[in-house]
C-alpha cells in the first residue's frame, strides 16, 4: 500500500494493535486479535467491539451505463421471446448493452472516477474491482482501470465472485483499511456481461445487462454513518455448475477443445438457481441484522442482487421486510452481476430512496455459488 509517512509502515497487525484502546479490557482486546486473525482463515470483514474502533466508511458513491439501451421488444425481433414473457417472468423492460469495443474496464473506469469525485478524492491506496467479464482471462483487468483513473504505481486486483462479487471485494477492501494497510479504497463492480452471453440463448440473453457502479471506502470509526460492520460470506462449490462458463479455463484447456461453441458462453440453469439464491441470500441477511443489531422491521432500504423481481419479491416475504422497502433497479437495467448492488445504490440515492440515516441491508448471491449480505447505516454522501 502507499505509505502515508516516510516513515516504514507496520504490519496491519501491528498497526491494528497498537489501536487498542488504552486500558482496553481483555475482552476488548481479545475481540480484536480474534477477528484479525480470522480473516487469514476467513474472509470476513472484522467486528470489533472496542468503543474507538477503526472501520471502513462508505464516503463515495459513482455509477456509469453504456447508452445503448435495449428494450424487451428489440430482443424480441431476434430471439423467440416477448415483452410480456420477460416482464412478468422477471420484471426487466431494458437494459444497457456496451458498443463494439468497449469493454470492461472502460465502464470500471467511468464509474470509479466518478466515486473518486463523490468522495472528493483524487488519489486512494489501492482499487479492487469485482467483474466476471475480464477485459482478458489473463491478467487482471484492474491495473488496467487504476492506469486509466492516473494510479498507476497503487495496488490493483481483481475479485471473482459472480453476482456476489461485490459484497466480496467490499469486504476485503474494508479488512485492508481496518487493518491499518489503506487509508482509501476504490471498489468497483463493473460488467460488460453482454459480451459472454450466447446470441441464440433466449433465456440468459433476456436477463442480463452491463454496468458498472463504485464507492470509495476511508479509514473511519465504526459509529459513523457509512461504516461498513460484519459482511457475511459464503460459498458453496458443489454448485458451480449451475452458473457458469465451461470454456476457456484450465479445466477445459488441460482437456482439449471445448465440447461444443455454446460451451464458450455463460450458461445458467435458472430454476435450480431460484431456491438458492432466495435462501442464502436470506440467511446472510438474518446473520447480517444480527450482528448489526437491527430488527427487520427496522430496515428502511433492502437492496439485494438485481436479478429477478420475483427473487426479491421472495427475499423480502422471508425477512420479513415489506415490499415498499425494496430498491427495483432491474426493471431499467437487467442483472448487472457485480455491478448490481453498487448501481442500485446509486439509482436508490438519486430518487431518494436512499437517505442519510437510513438502514440499509444488502445481499447478494451469485455463480460459485456465493453469496453474501451487510448492513450499513447509509450516509451523507452525493451519487455520481
Ligand atoms: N422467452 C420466452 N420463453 C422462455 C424464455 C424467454 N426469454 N426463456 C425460457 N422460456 C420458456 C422455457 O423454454 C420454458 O418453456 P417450456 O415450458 O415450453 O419448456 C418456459 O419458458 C418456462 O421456463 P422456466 O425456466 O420454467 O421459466 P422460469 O419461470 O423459471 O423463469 C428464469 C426462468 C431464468 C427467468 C428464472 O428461473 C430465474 O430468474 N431464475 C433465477 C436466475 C437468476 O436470477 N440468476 C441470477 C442469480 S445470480
Amino acid at each position: 500500500m502507499k505509505p502515508s509517512t516516510s516513515r516504514p509502515r507496520p504490519s496491519g497487525l501491528v498497526c491494528a494493535y497498537r489501536k487498542l484502546p488504552r486500558g482496553a479490557g481483555r475482552e476488548e482486546q481479545s475481540s480484536i486479535l480474534v477477528a484479525l486473525f480470522g480473516k487469514l482463515g476467513y474472509m470476513r470483514t472484522l467486528e470489533v467491539s472496542a468503543a474507538d474502533a477503526r472501520s471502513a466508511v462508505v464516503c463515495g458513491l459513482g455509477a456509469w451505463l453504456p447508452p445503448r439501451i435495449v428494450t424487451n421488444d428489440e430482443l424480441a425481433t431476434r430471439l423467440d421471446t416477448s415483452d410480456e414473457w420477460i416482464r412478468t417472468r422477471t420484471g426487466i423492460q431494458t437494459r444497457h448493452i456496451v458498443s463494439p469495443g468497449m469493454p470492461t474496464s472502460y465502464l470500471a473506469a467511468e464509474a470509479g472516477a466518478r466515486a473518486m469525485e463523490s468522495a472528493g478524492v483524487k488519489d486512494v491506496d489501492a482499487l479492487v474491482l469485482a467483474t466476471t467479464t475480464p477485459d482478458r482471462p489473463c491478467p487482471a483487468s484492474a491495473p488496467r482501470v487504476a492506469h486509466r483513473l492516473g494510479l498507476t504505481g497503487r495496488p490493483a486486483f481483481d475479485v471473482s465472485a459472480v453476482c456476489t462479487g461485490f459484497l466480496y471485494a467490499l469486504s476485503v477492501a474494508a479488512g485492508l483499511i481496518v487493518s491499518g494497510a489503506a487509508e482509501h479504497i476504490l471498489v468497483i463492480g463493473a460488467e460488460a456481461f453482454s459480451t459472454i452471453i450466447d446470441p441464440h440463448d433466449r433465456t440468459s440473453g433476456v436477463l442480463f445487462g452491463d454496468g458498472a457502479g463504485a464507492v470509495v471506502l476511508r479509514a473511519g470509526d465504526h459509529q459513523e454513518p457509512g461504516a461498513i460492520g460484519w459482511v457475511e460470506l459464503g460459498s458453496d462449490g458443489s454448485l458451480d455448475d449451475i452458473i457458469t462458463v465451461r470454456a476457456g479455463g484450465s479445466e477445459q484447456r488441460s482437456a482439449g477443445a471445448p465440447q461444443s461453441p455454446a460451451d464458450s458462453y455463460f450458461s445458467m440453469r435458472g430454476q435450480e438457481v431460484f431456491p438458492h439464491a432466495v435462501r442464502r441470500m436470506a440467511e446472510a441477511a438474518t446473520t447480517a441484522l444480527a450482528h448489526a443489531r437491527w430488527r427487520p422491521d427496522e430496515v428502511d432500504r433492502l437492496v439485494g442482487h438485481q436479478a429477478n423481481l420475483r427473487i426479491l419479491h421472495a427475499l423480502s416475504e422471508r425477512m420479513h421486510i415489506p415490499r415498499e422497502r425494496l430498491v427495483v433497479h432491474l426493471d431499467r437495467v437487467g442483472n448487472t452481476a457485480a455491478a448490481s448492488i453498487p448501481l442500485a445504490l446509486a439509482h436508490a440515492q438519486s430518487t431518494g430512496e436512499l437517505f442519510p440515516g437510513a438502514r440499509v441491508l444488502l445481499a447478494a448471491f451469485g455463480g460459485g455459488a456465493t453469496w453474501g449480505a451487510t448492513a450499513v447505516t447509509w450516509p451523507d454522501i452525493k451519487a455520481l
